[in-house]
């Protein structure tokens, strides 16, 4: 509650903070010479970590006081299309080859559509994170395992050491040879994607080999009978 409060309080000056930096980057006040603008683009990327970290504790509270899934019927295909969608202008900035491969895609879930699509973009954009500067690959997988379907996004990165893919799902955590200059983040992203995911009475797993990229799985039970409204 206290957290959620803070949250919101905070998002106002920093959406005022950061309309104004990006106004000074447009020239709109007036024109701004080399230096100032490589400071102000520092400014406004920083802006926007900050932004990121205040929504992830927002997630993390609303998570911890028993948010409400808002569940419906969900096409797996339609579903990864759409997250798919979405991180496809990141991974052409990187230049990385991020695709698709349906299996047992036409089976529905039954999930928080925004939920599922926040867990999935964080897989993705985590893996546009580590892939290689070049020659990154990325494929989004839909397969059909049982009563499960299974959503897994493979990625060709560094891989991650089997001592530390215990520990990514926590909180704040950080394999510290990733994070090189530019690529800090919170490590919050795994910690929220895994307690929704299990929110929903899914599970999700990482699989990893050094040097051969991860994967990392989603595991929920399709809908047998789905009869539509
Ligand atoms: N696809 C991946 N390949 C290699 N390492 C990964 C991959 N995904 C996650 N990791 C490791 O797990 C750590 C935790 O990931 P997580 O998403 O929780 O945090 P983050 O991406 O560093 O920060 P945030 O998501 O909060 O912006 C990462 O810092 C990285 O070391
Ligand atoms: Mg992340």
């Amino acid at each position: 509650e206290f957290v959620v409060n803070v949250s919101h309080e905070l998002r106002t000056p920093l959406t005022i903070f950061k309309n104004i930096v990006s106004n000074l980057l447009s020239g709109v006040a007036g024109r701004i010479n080399e230096k100032q603008r490589e400071s102000l683009e520092i400014a406004n990327k920083e802006v926007g970590r900050l932004s990121r970290i205040i929504n992830d504790f927002l997630d993390i509270s609303r998570i911890e006081a028993g948010i409400l899934l808002n569940r419906e019927n969900v096409l797996v295909q339609s579903l990864i299309n759409d997250v798919v969608e979405l991180l496809t202008p990141l991974a052409d900035q990187k230049k990385v080859a991020l695709s698709t491969s349906m299996y047992g895609a036409d089976l529905f879930i039954n999930v928080d559509r925004d939920r599922m699509i926040q867990v999935i973009a964080n897989l993705i954009n985590n893996a546009i994170k580590f892939v290689p500067d070049v020659g990154g690959r990325i494929t989004v997988r839909a397969k059909e395992l049982g009563d499960e379907v299974c959503i897994a996004v493979e990625d060709n990165g560094l891989g991650i050491e089997p001592d530390d893919i215990e520990k990514v799902f926590n909180r704040f955590v950080q394999v510290e040879k990733h994070v090189g200059p530019g690529s800090h983040g919170t490590g919050l992203g795994l910690a929220i994607s895994k307690e929704l995911v299990e929110l929903h009475g899914g599970r999700i797993e990482a699989t990893s080999e050094i040097g051969g990229g991860t994967t990392f799985s989603v595991f929920m039970q399709s809908v047998r009978e789905f009869s539509a409204v």
